[in-house]
């Protein structure tokens, strides 16, 4: 089983951006997490991120057929990344919609999701947690299709 794990644009900053948002976690830490837990849930992971939308699609498009899940923290294209929510409904495969932060608890226009009425599940708020719990959720719904 092959996931993708996919971050938006300032997600490459992470442990220099608002630490009382988004943790003190860098990127390639919560990835080193990941991959640790991938390995007790029998899944493999490829891992992305790009501060652009167009990328962050040709990404999509390149790896679906070799992909079961996928993984994603949209970042600030959550709130109006149309194109990015139509290249995830295009790869057919289900998607699980993680932030480090509460949206629900920000500013109005946070609270906005364009992802999430595609996603099987919306985590937020847990820091790196929230995918460790994303993951765990995606690989216990793609084994299930695949009984
Ligand atoms: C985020 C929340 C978004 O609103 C923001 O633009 C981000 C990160 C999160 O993980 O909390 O960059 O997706």
């Amino acid at each position: 089983m092959k996931i993708l794990v996919i971050n938006g644009p300032n997600l490459n900053m992470l442990g220099r951006r608002d630490a009382a948002h988004y943790g003190t976690e860098t990127l390639p830490a919560i990835e080193r997490k990941l991959a640790d837990k991938s390995k007790s849930l029998g899944c493999k992971l490829g891992f992305f991120q790009s501060n652009h939308e167009g990328a962050i699609i040709d990404f999509i498009q390149a790896n679906t057929d070799e992909a079961d899940g996928i993984l994603i923290n949209p970042a600030a294209l959550t709130h109006y990344g149309y194109s990015l929510h139509d290249a995830l409904v295009d790869s057919g495969l289900p998607v699980v919609e993680v932030h480090l932060s509460d949206i629900q608890n920000r500013e109005e226009w946070r609270k906005i999701s364009v992802i999430s009425d595609i996603a099987l599940k919306q985590i937020s708020g847990l820091k790196t947690q929230s995918y460790i719990l994303g993951l765990e959720a995606l690989v216990e719904h793609i084994k299930g299709e695949k009984k």
